[in-house]
């Protein structure tokens, strides 16, 4: 077994078996949805921001990289200054290592706001990378309060003590994301073909009702009827993988997902509501000779084909 491969395993045997731990963390990420969620429209906004909404991809990952990049900067210039005596160098040094400071505050943020949504089988190591990099954030805020009292040498000890830390917690990222699947786009691999393709006869088909049709047994579409309108989405999550036919509708025509309340529009599958930041693929609809009938929305087709004037108000008793 490899060094990284043992590593991993040790890691996830503490998770495992440390009293409380895992349920812990499954626990707090709970409550820090509900207090999201207790703030009510404007509460779910802010999330949004911070979940990367509006940026249609993760934020967290992207804020990381700034302060990564500046700590780790920071700590090469800090060699370099001990090396040449350069006075430019340590100048170099201490304001990266403070850049990396304080973009560690909305980074932190962004990350709990992700881990309010966590999949509760990655709870655990979502904790464990946010306490070791809370530890980090430590001890470069001590680097930075010694660096401003003259103390170069104290403040570039401190800055090696986070970065070790830093780089243990970044490696617990990289295995949430590459190992959990934590972030990523959890749409089913494959396309429902451009051409028109008939899967459900619509008179099978209920109003207000939400209905999974599996198309050639492995395209799961999720089609619903209202104001005698039918909308195709994705039939899965892409936060996690719900099946998105148990959530419920809110609002106007938009279903919430069962596991971490995600909200998606089912005219055009966008997210109006994270955890979730990438939107469900979404279809054209129409009825013809009583078969409901879909294909893949494209780029350049109508923004909302169910209100494009398309044919599929026919044989349609909503
Ligand atoms: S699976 Fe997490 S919001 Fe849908």
């Amino acid at each position: 077994m490899s060094l990284p491969q043992r590593l991993r395993a040790q890691v996830d045997q503490f998770i495992e078996n440390y009293p409380g731990f895992k349920q812990g963390s499954q626990d707090a990420a709970q409550r820090i949805q509900e207090a999201i969620f207790a703030q009510g429209e404007d509460g779910r906004e802010v999330a949004d921001v911070l979940h990367g909404k509006q940026i249609g991809h993760p934020l967290h990952p992207i804020l990381t990289d700034i302060t990564i990049g500046s700590w780790s900067l920071g700590v090469f210039f800090d060699f370099l200054g001990l090396l040449t005596r350069s006075r430019t160098s340590q100048k170099a040094a201490n304001h990266l290592i403070a850049l990396g400071t304080f973009s560690a505050v909305p980074t932190a943020l962004a990350g709990m706001t992700d881990f309010s949504g966590i999949k509760k089988d990655a709870a655990g190591h979502a904790a464990a990378h946010g306490i070791l990099n809370s530890v980090a954030l430590f001890f470069f805020w001590r680097s930075m309060r010694a660096r401003s009292r003259g103390n170069q040498l104290s403040g570039f000890y401190l800055a090696v003590l986070g970065l070790g830390i830093m780089t243990f917690a970044a490696w617990l990222g990289g295995d949430l994301v590459y190992d959990h699947k934590v972030g990523v786009n959890h749409t089913p691999e494959g396309t429902i073909a451009d051409d028109w393709t008939a899967i459900l006869p619509a008179d099978q088909l209920k109003s207000n009702t939400l209905q999974r049709v599996d198309v050639d047994d492995k395209h799961p579409v999720l089609l619903y009827k209202h104001a005698r309108k039918i909308s195709a989405v994705s039939a899965i999550c892409t936060h996690a993988g719900a099946p998105l036919e148990e959530g419920t509708i809110v609002k106007d025509g938009c279903v919430q997902c069962p596991w971490h309340n995600s909200v998606f529009d089912l005219r055009d599958g966008h997210v109006v509501h994270g955890p979730a930041t990438f939107e469900l693929p979404h279809f054209e609809t129409r009825v013809t000779d009583g078969q409901i009938e879909i294909r893949r929305w494209r780029l350049g087709m109508d923004e909302y084909p169910i209100e494009s004037g398309s044919d599929n108000s026919q044989n349609d008793e909503g």
